[in-house]
């Protein structure tokens, strides 16, 4: 979908140094007037954008085909995250329990070594032009490099739209693949996409080129599309905890960091490890991709197209002990992978609570979005690994996705919560646990009332 310029792109101002106390407890619309408190956005306007998840069905139809509805997730979001010495409420929109306690927990920890630090590359996306039945492929590249500033402004005048806001085609290169007997030319346009995520205008002007490059190849065209290792557009992010912040009641702080280097170790020694490792940064960054109304799919195979680019499948963060100067120990945690998130998407512009996500964030660029959320991964990595060094994640997790497993039984109001404490302490975290609790339970509740 075409991008367009938002209109309400650079909304909200974040307070700073706002505390959350408490903010799990209240009720859901305390809870937005709280973060429109923080954020300066309006409460009514928040509950607004969130009515309906954001989308009407009819709005959903002019986006993809076949629609019957709209489909609903939990929004909620991480606290405590401070990116580049600024703090933020980052929106996300996730289905799995514990992932937005979890970031937020160890984004207060972060929080006690000046929370998380951001870098991130232009926005230079790549697409690919592929040129079978090419005789001298050494020969074709020379005469396509010849020919590059013809190439630029073919590919240029492809994306009027993109030049006018400041981006464009900035780059061709040429690349040989394959045996020498049958070879083949990929072509590459290194395209700077400015605050669009940018595959629509990337394959516009790969497109735009094919025809050209198989006259001064002397070949024929095949692929022409964007590459989603796009490994020109990375974010780099990382954080020093001080070990006092992540110990626990029975684990002192230094234990804590030995036992979170030791599985970072485990995730850069194996990939069995890295995938589930990178699957926790990912619960973070995709829950902030969806809510922001970016592509989770991009997101993904850049991902781990970029956690394999070695030969070997390897963990996107990895946490260190350090030492300080007056011996005090602390984590290091770094992040870098590639991420195509932007800011001014048509389909962002139509979805209110994907206009609400950026207007909470207030952020004013496709790389300032990308580093919050890569920050966000991070965070959800934190949190993963210091519960696998100490008590398991298990526990945390299963305490709250037992209250989905109530509500998936029938309780309802302040029931949830009991049938949910009640499974967890009978370890019994199953439908037909929280079935029996709340018989049980309905069977008290009729007899204190006379019923029986
Ligand atoms: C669960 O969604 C993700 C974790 O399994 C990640 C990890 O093991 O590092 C907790």
């Amino acid at each position: 979908m075409a991008a367009v310029r938002s209109r309400r792109r650079f909304g909200a101002v974040m307070k700073q140094g706002v505390r959350f106390s408490g903010f799990r407890r209240v009720a859901v619309v305390e809870r937005a007037a709280r973060i429109a408190e923080a954020t300066g956005c309006g409460k009514d306007e928040i509950t607004a954008a969130l009515h309906r998840g954001g989308l009407e069905a009819r709005a959903a139809d002019k986006i993809v085909e076949n629609v019957l509805g709209t489909y609903a997730l939990p929004y909620g979001v991480v606290l405590h995250m401070r990116v580049n010495g600024r703090d933020r409420v980052v929106p996300v929109a996730v289905e799995e329990p514990s992932v937005v306690a979890a970031a937020s927990s160890a984004a207060k920890m972060a929080l006690a070594g000046g929370g998380f630090h951001a870098d991130a590359d232009a926005s230079w996306m790549i697409g690919q032009i592929q040129l079978v039945d090419v005789r001298d492929p050494v020969a074709a590249a020379m005469r396509v490099l010849e020919h590059k500033s013809a190439i630029l402004a073919i590919a240029d005048a492809a994306v009027p739209g993109l030049v006018r806001r400041g981006g464009g085609v900035r780059d061709v290169e040429a690349r040989i693949l394959g045996e020498p007997a049958d070879a083949m030319l990929c072509v590459h346009l290194v395209v700077d996409c400015v605050d669009a995520m940018g595959a629509n205008f990337v394959t516009a002007a790969a497109e735009a080129v094919g025809d050209e490059l198989a006259v001064l190849a002397r070949a024929r065209v095949g692929v022409r599309a964007a590459s989603m290792l796009c490994d020109r557009r990375r974010v780099r992010v990382t954080c020093n905890v001080p070990a006092a912040a992540l110990g626990t009641e029975t684990m002192p702080g230094p234990d804590v960091v030995d036992g979170i280097v030791n599985a970072s170790r485990f995730a850069e020694l194996d990939p069995y490890r890295a995938a589930t490792h990178n699957k926790g940064i990912m619960n973070g960054i995709d829950a902030v991709t969806l809510a922001t109304g970016n592509d989770v799919r991009a997101v993904e195979a850049g991902a781990h197209a970029f956690a394999v680019r070695r030969g070997r499948y390897a963990p996107l963060a990895i946490w260190r002990r350090v030492e300080g100067p007056a011996g005090e120990t602390s984590l290091l945690g770094t992040l870098e992978l590639p991420l195509a998130v932007g800011i001014a998407s048509a389909s962002q512009q139509v979805h209110r609570a994907a206009q609400m996500s950026l207007r909470l964030l207030g952020v004013k660029s496709a790389g300032e979005l990308a580093g919050i959320a890569a920050a966000v991964g991070l965070a959800s990595n934190l949190a993963a690994v210091r519960a696998l060094a100490t008590d398991g994640i298990q526990r945390g997790h299963m305490a709250l996705h037992a209250r989905a497993v109530a509500l998936a039984a029938g309780a309802t109001g302040e029931l949830v919560q009991i049938v949910a404490a009640r499974i967890v302490d009978a370890r019994d975290v199953t439908l037909d646990g929280a079935r029996a609790a709340l018989k049980d339970l309905g069977g008290a509740v009729r007899r204190s009332a006379g019923e029986d």
